[in-house]
């Protein structure tokens, strides 16, 4: 299963990517406006970061406009994957896009038949929102194994993208039902990496450790 980092927070990106653990990078207008930076250079700045996807999204609504946008933004950099929303207009755009040759992530999809439609019109990504679903009282993790399934009957290529990965329980149900990504919050991702227990154990072994006199602790030295 491939991480995908979900923010367009640069230390963030470069904090994770230092310890090798994402496989790309996923951006919404929200994310980027957060930042308080420019789209262009803000995406700029995060494709010359990671060697891997990174998702940029059209901010128009019609297909017209989307598809003008998605052209601008896939020129940006090689590996640009360009998010397109996914309303009926979004999907007028993705076919023709898509026809072009652009890699397109296809976001904000909350039912397996928008996913279905966007496999068939060729997404390189169908990225459902888990946690926004199950705020709405809707099991986001029951979607997220529907869409894996009618993917797998069907060999669609179109890969399953786990977003609004709001704790750390919905990405262990993503990846226990199959996705291909999991996009994920820094916040979420330092939870992943932490454990009460595994700081206790440790504590606990170097406190006897340290009752050793200091002249036996010499694990390092031969000499
Ligand atoms: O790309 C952002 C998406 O993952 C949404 O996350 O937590 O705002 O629903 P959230």
């Amino acid at each position: 299963m491939k991480i995908f980092l979900d923010t367009a927070n640069i230390d963030d990106i470069k904090r994770f990517a230092r310890i090798g653990i994402i496989d790309g990078v996923t951006t919404n207008p929200a994310l980027v406006a957060r930042e308080g930076r420019n789209f262009r250079e803000a995406v700029e700045e995060i494709c010359e970061i990671i060697n891997g996807p990174v998702s940029a999204e059209v901010i128009g609504t019609t297909a017209d406009v989307m598809v003008d946008e998605a052209r601008k933004i896939s020129k940006i950099h090689p590996n640009i994957v360009v998010k397109i929303p996914a309303t009926p207009a979004g999907f007028e755009a993705l076919g023709i896009v898509s026809k072009d040759g652009i890699k397109v992530n296809f976001t904000i999809v909350y039912t397996s038949n928008q996913a279905l439609l966007a496999a068939k019109l060729g997404a390189t990504y169908v990225s459902p929102f888990v946690g926004r679903l199950d705020a709405n009282s809707t099991s986001g993790s029951d979607l997220i194994r529907e869409i894996v399934t009618i993917y797998k009957n069907f060999n669609f290529q179109t890969q399953v993208l786990a977003a609004s990965m709001r704790n750390v329980i919905y990405v262990k149900e993503a990846a226990l039902a199959g996705v291909h990504v999991a996009t994920i919050p820094p916040d979420i991702l330092d939870q992943m990496m932490h454990n009460e227990l595994t700081d206790i154990s440790l504590k606990g072994f170097l406190n006897e450790w340290h009752k050793l006199p200091p002249e036996k602790r010499n694990y390092f030295d031969k000499d």
